[in-house]
């Protein structure tokens, strides 16, 4: 029974995967037009259970199944439904498939409290550079900087926001009521270890702290051909042996993972040596002081290349996340339900930042993984194991029993 629902669990995540701005590809950013269509699916895979389905001014998707009484507190469960570039058909929107499953396997039971099932409208910062727009207003510390915040394009957020058709005036509206229970969040694990054990889930125990920043070095633009390389103020290879010593750093630092995902190199022509040339930076650690360290020591090593090589440099921060334990009574809970449903218990610490870091500011905060095979997400390969979602399901419903 449950593996028929794990499949159809599947089945709609791979649906939604297509849900994209690029054919061909998964890649659906803050309040993009594929996002309606999302919003459109799960509102209706929601309606189908009796759940009122509203989207709020952040854009989150929240849909409430009622407890026994009409002031019951609320337990949330969600994740985020926008994508990195090119992904997978399970980073977030799993999270919210399964929730509404959950719900499903309910068949009309209530509990003492109420579900609030909430798909937060943007975790990975593709767009506006910055993560968490959606479960920041949902915690309450969405502050108004956030809307200022532009893309590309020069689009604002609150922009973003009033194209959707929503009013990012009220965004304060968004903010979970007082009267929350908790927070859970499924969702796939992105890395080896489930895997490499053999193991279908793991119990967060926290979640690790994030740097980004975008890192810019101005130098002279000049002719390939006629400018001597003696005296060049070359951007682009200034930001080459930058990179090279994030690496070097990472590879230096215990548990330490840093990350360029993205250069871009202004003129951007083959002939032409670069005048300015921008790197993003992603630093990642279990320990805010040591991740903090090595980000000083990288902001250092920037300046003597940039000095070195008569290059200006900019490093503007995006965002410093500390790193967040999950709460341990709602871990004890997760542990207890992983082994009534006869799963081997592993605890663990993410490497990827979740929204369950930002909405623990706000209320006690769980999170379950999934087997990641082959450790591959943010890819589209990414993949479940039918039977370690039918697990999850398992899980979450013991989870909802012990709490009621
Ligand atoms: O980047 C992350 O850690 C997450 O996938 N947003
Ligand atoms: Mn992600
Ligand atoms: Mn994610």
């Amino acid at each position: 029974m449950l593996a028929a629902r794990a499949r159809e669990v599947i089945r709609r995540c791979r649906l939604l995967a297509e849900c994209s701005e690029e054919p061909g590809w998964t890649t659906r950013t803050f309040l993009s037009r594929p996002m309606r269509a999302v919003h459109g699916d799960l509102a209706a895979w929601m309606g189908d259970l009796e759940m009122t389905v509203r989207v709020d001014a952040a854009g989150n998707l929240r849909g409430v199944y009622p407890g026994l009484h009409a002031d019951a507190p609320r337990l949330f469960i969600g994740s985020h439904l926008d994508t990195v570039p090119h992904a997978g058909a399970f980073d977030g929107v799993l999270g919210v498939v399964l929730a509404i499953a959950l719900v499903d396997l309910l068949n009309g039971n209530r509990f003492p409290f109420a579900i609030e099932v909430v798909g937060f409208s943007e975790e990975e910062g593709v767009r506006f550079g910055v993560p968490f727009i959606g479960s920041r207003a949902f915690a309450g510390s969405a502050d108004a900087a956030v809307l200022e915040q532009r893309d590309i394009a020069g689009v604002s957020v609150a922009d973003a926001i009033r194209d959707y058709g929503l009013d990012p005036s009220s965004i304060s509206a968004a903010r979970a009521g007082a009267n929350a229970l908790g927070y859970l969040e499924f969702h796939i694990e992105q890395g080896p270890v489930l895997d490499s054990l053999g193991i279908p889930l793991g119990v967060v125990d926290a979640i690790a702290g994030q740097t980004r920043a975008e890192v810019a070095f101005t130098g002279a633009a000049g002719h390939a051909g006629t400018t001597p390389m003696r005296g060049r103020r070359d951007a682009l290879a200034a930001a080459a042996e930058w990179i090279v010593a994030v690496e070097r750093e990472a590879n230096a630092t215990p548990e330490l993972v840093a990350t360029v995902g993205r250069v871009s190199a202004d003129p951007g022509a083959g002939n032409v040596i670069a005048a300015r040339c921008s790197a993003t930076l992603d630093v990642r650690h279990a320990d805010d002081a040591v991740r903090r360290a090595a980000c000083e020591r990288l902001a250092a090593e920037a300046q003597e290349i940039a000095a070195r090589r008569g290059v200006d440099l900019a490093w503007t921060s995006r965002l410093d996340q500390p790193a967040v334990p999950m709460n341990a009574a709602l871990v004890a809970a997760l542990e207890r339900a992983v082994s009534r449903a006869g799963a081997p218990v592993h605890h663990l610490v993410s490497g990827a930042g979740h929204d369950a870091m930002i909405v623990a500011s706000r209320m006690p905060a769980a999170m379950l993984f999934v087997r990641s095979p082959g450790g591959l997400s943010h890819h589209p390969d990414e993949d479940v194991v039918e039977e370690d979602v039918a697990m999850a399901l398992e899980v979450g419903r013991h989870f909802l029993d012990q709490l009621s």
